[in-house]
């Protein structure tokens, strides 16, 4: 019978200050992409890949997260007494099933690693995901489920070619050998290298399906680059113990982490959207070449 991945991960513990001053009293998964707040997106990509069971490894000042995937008795009844079915079906479609939700805290904001350690007691001794809210995919098939369609057993992460200029921003992978056009064998991985010491152009994308072995390492709970207790070296030390792959994903990704890939990925998924494309692409095409050297200039844009 093929080893299914039943339970995801969301690590959203922490402080998001790239985001500042938006993010002080807002968890950054919470920042809408169009309507929807990032983490959404991210537990929609979780169901269309079969996860049952989600569980948010949260942090002080998230508690936001835990009532958007709760009921709202005052605005449901509000809704109901309007007469907004519609809507107040659509609200509650995606309510998780009762039982199946967990929230684990990370006291201390430690490192991915440590955010991913947290949730080892319900996570068991099962294969499981890690869906990174700030990193959203657009393409043929959700990101996890172009992962979970290739998963045999084994550890994956999803890898994009990222160029020379960028690529110490990311975790890096040492190949082993190339399976299949879109699958790698991976020996290890580095942690934000130096442009020269890459060990190749392919990098870790937020999602990741790991064999419950990387919580001995993260036992550790070694401290890596920036400090950090960093996921990439866990994974590197599976890579050298098991079978590892690096899936390269179809598709478009957007760095909802950084502004410019925020506001980049709310225009690609407003363009999506037939409500709101039409309105869009008048407005994107009437946005004048003069007024956008005014704004390049420093003038005012508004
Ligand atoms: P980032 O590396 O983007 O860090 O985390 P951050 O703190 O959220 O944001 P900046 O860099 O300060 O702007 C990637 C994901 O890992 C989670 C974050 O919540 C985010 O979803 N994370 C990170 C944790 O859960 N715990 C941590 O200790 C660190």
């Amino acid at each position: 019978m093929p080893i299914r991945v039943r339970k995801a991960v969301f690590p959203v513990g922490g402080l998001g200050t790239r985001f500042l001053p938006a993010t002080k009293a807002m968890p950054k998964e919470m920042l809408p992409l169009v309507d929807k707040p990032l983490i959404h997106h991210a537990v929609e990509e979780a169901r269309a890949a079969g996860i049952e069971e989600f569980i948010f490894v949260t942090g002080r000042g998230k508690s936001t997260i835990e009532d958007h995937f709760d009921q709202s008795y005052e605005l449901e009844e509000q809704l109901s007494a309007k007469g907004k079915q519609d809507m107040l079906e659509a609200l509650r479609a995606w309510l998780p099933t009762p039982g199946k939700v967990a929230y684990t805290r990370q006291q201390e904001p430690l490192g991915l690693g440590h955010a991913v350690w947290c949730a080892r007691h319900l996570i068991g001794n099962e294969p499981f995901a890690v869906l990174l809210a700030d990193d959203v995919f657009l393409g043929p098939s959700p990101c996890l489920k172009q992962m979970t369609d290739v998963f045999e057993g084994q550890s994956m992460v999803a890898v994009e070619t990222i160029d020379d200029e960028s690529i110490s921003s990311y975790g890096v992978l040492k190949v082993a050998k190339q399976v299949r056009p879109s699958l790698v064998q991976v020996s290890g991985l580095v942690e934000k290298p130096r442009r020269e010491e890459a060990p190749s152009n392919l990098a870790v994308v937020g999602r990741y399906i790991l064999t419950p072995k990387v919580f001995e390492f993260l036992d550790r709970k070694q401290q890596g680059a920036g400090g950090e207790i960093q996921l990439t070296d866990a994974l590197s030390w599976l890579a050298g113990l098991e079978p590892f792959y690096g899936v390269k994903i179809a598709g478009e990704r957007f760095d909802c982490g950084s502004k410019s890939g925020y506001l980049r990925a709310n225009i690609a998924f407003a363009l999506e959207r037939a409500d709101l494309r039409d309105d869009l692409i008048e407005y994107l095409s009437n946005l004048s070449i003069e007024r956008k050297r005014r704004v390049a200039a420093g003038g005012a844009g508004r």
